[in-house]
């Protein structure tokens, strides 16, 4: 299977199992994704329609600019990727820029500096929504100008809109025969374990519980529903009425004395 790797690095990103997943989503006619990240999925579908969302203003905005702009939008962020911005020095002044700037279209260009040169990519706020993630240090980062143009292409394969809003929202607009991923935060592994915080918000258990039942109920009206998670005994029990398919992932977990092992992922599916 050959496959289109996103422009951006995201916690949680879903690239390298794309071939689990896809195979689920065929035949979509309008995709939809309330969960998009880095968009890995949607990248790899091929629906003449699709909704891509993300409760992550930045993360759309950037989006929407590669949509509306092209080039233009990736000349200007690119004027961001400079030997002079790769310093520690340069890294935390352009990160106060984002964090006090208010024009969305400087946000979205220096939310990709920020993925390319923080650590590990993190995009990571703080409780009030500054982001905080600290430099990186890598040696040339290179502006994704290749990956960018894969994904413009991918948004004139017909038409993509773009939304920020609450999952919640998305599921609203749901409609018999639409096809749709779900990759929300995932429950904590352990009872000690955080809950996943990605824009400055919690993703907390009546969250986990919205979203089954918002599931259940748009795939009995009609729509095709897949979705990720932890393979736990409360994802078992939330998604006990679907095709359950389960594998292991090597994935960072940040665990005491253990930095990455194995975690079980489960893949619910809601055929319509
Ligand atoms: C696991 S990540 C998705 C990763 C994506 N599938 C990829 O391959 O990169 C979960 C995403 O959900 C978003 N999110 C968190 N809470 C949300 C909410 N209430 N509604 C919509 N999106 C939300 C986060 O901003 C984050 O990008």
């Amino acid at each position: 299977m050959s496959t289109v790797k996103p422009f951006l690095k995201w916690a949680g990103g879903k690239f390298r199992l794309l071939e689990r997943i896809l195979p689920e989503l065929a035949g979509a006619r309008r995709y939809v994704e309330p969960f998009a990240g880095s968009a890995a999925v949607y990248l790899n579908t091929d629906a003449p329609e699709a909704v891509v969302n993300d409760m992550n203003a930045d993360l759309i905005t950037l989006y929407r600019c590669i949509q509306t702009e092209g080039e233009a939008f990736m000349d200007y962020a690119a004027s961001f990727f400079t030997s002079e911005t790769n310093t520690e020095t340069a890294f935390y002044e352009l990160r106060a820029r984002f964090n006090s700037a208010s024009d969305p279209r400087e946000r979205a260009a220096l939310l990709l500096y920020l993925n390319k040169h923080a650590y590990n990519g993190l995009i990571r706020y703080n409780a009030k929504g500054g982001y905080n993630a600290p430099f990186g240090r890598y040696k040339a980062p290179q502006f994704p100008r290749a990956g960018m143009r894969c994904f413009l292409e991918r948004t004139r394969q017909g038409r993509t809109v773009f939304t920020c809003r609450d999952f919640r929202e998305v599921f609203a607009g749901v409609q018999a025969g639409d096809v749709v991923y779900c990759d929300p935060p995932y429950v904590p592994l352990s009872s000690t374990a955080n809950f996943t915080s990605y824009a400055g918000n919690v993703f907390g258990p009546e969250d986990q519980e919205d979203l089954a039942a918002l599931v259940r109920r748009a795939h009995s009206q009609g729509a095709t529903v897949v979705l990720s998670n932890h393979d736990t005994p409360q994802t078992r029990a939330l998604y006990a009425g679907a095709r359950i398919l389960t594998f292991d992932v090597q994935r960072f977990i940040s665990c005491k004395g253990q930095a990455r092992h194995r975690a079980p992922e489960l893949l619910a599916v809601y055929r319509a």
